[in-house]
């Protein structure tokens, strides 16, 4: 199946508060649970950065697994920090997590270079994908770790269908979309190879669950 392009910005606010409200629960501690398992050797301490953070979950979550980090999470879409930010002070960690507007490609970004970069999600947002990568290579200290995890767009519309009933088939149906469009708009693992060989990056790819791959390593 053809990838069919999403707008790479989540930056409707009913879209925004639907994403925010949802229960990733399960994704997303899975995501902190493999970025461990994969990563055993991250330092105590350093700045990392989450690129396309949308509401922070993720980043709130890889903040408190790891509590001797800065964070700074990044994402283009007003819409989304807006919510991660009222989180951000519920959950006390203000004073290590910084959550930054920019619309990746950017020339700067605050606090970079980074010790460590992750990123759960953009790449499949994103029209031209070595914008993730060509990120990672031009605000990674030489030798940081890097974790990335997106979809797999599926082999038909029908698989997408089934995929949707069967990880969000209680979910309100803004959000039945999202993940609908979001399948046909992935990535497939060997599309992320050939990016991957074309960025030089020298990092691992593994499928990890049915519509999940990995992609882990130091730059
Ligand atoms: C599916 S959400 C993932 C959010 C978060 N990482 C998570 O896993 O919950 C993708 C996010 O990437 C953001 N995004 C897409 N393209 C972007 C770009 N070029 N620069 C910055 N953020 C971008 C969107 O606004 C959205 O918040």
């Amino acid at each position: 199946m053809e990838r069919v392009p999403e707008p790479e910005l989540m930056n409707e606010e009913e879209q925004a508060r639907a994403y925010a409200e949802a229960d990733f629960e399960a994704p997303h501690s899975a995501f902190v649970d493999l970025l461990l398992r994969h990563l055993p050797q991250l330092p105590e301490s350093g700045v990392a950065v989450d690129l396309g953070c949308g509401p922070g979950d993720i980043t709130f979550r890889v903040a408190r697994a790891l509590p001797g980090w800065t964070i700074i999470g990044v994402d283009g879409a007003a819409a989304m920090l807006l919510h991660g930010q009222e989180d951000l002070m519920r959950q006390s960690l203000s004073e290590r997590v910084r959550l930054v507007h920019a619309h990746l490609p950017v020339n700067a970004l605050p606090a970079a270079p980074f010790d460590f970069l992750f990123s759960n999600s953009l790449l499949h947002h994103l029209a031209e994908p070595m914008v993730l990568w060509e990120t990672i290579r031009t605000f990674g200290k030489p030798g940081a770790p890097v974790f990335i995890m997106d979809l797999a767009r599926p082999e038909s519309r029908e698989e997408a269908r089934r995929l949707v009933e069967e990880h969000s088939g209680g979910e309100p149906p803004i959000l039945k979309k999202d993940f609908h469009n979001s399948l046909l708009a992935a990535y497939r693992v060997e599309e992320v190879e050939e990016q991957l060989r074309r960025s030089g990056l020298p990092l691992e790819v593994e499928t990890v669950s049915d519509r999940h791959w990995i992609a882990h390593g130091r730059i």
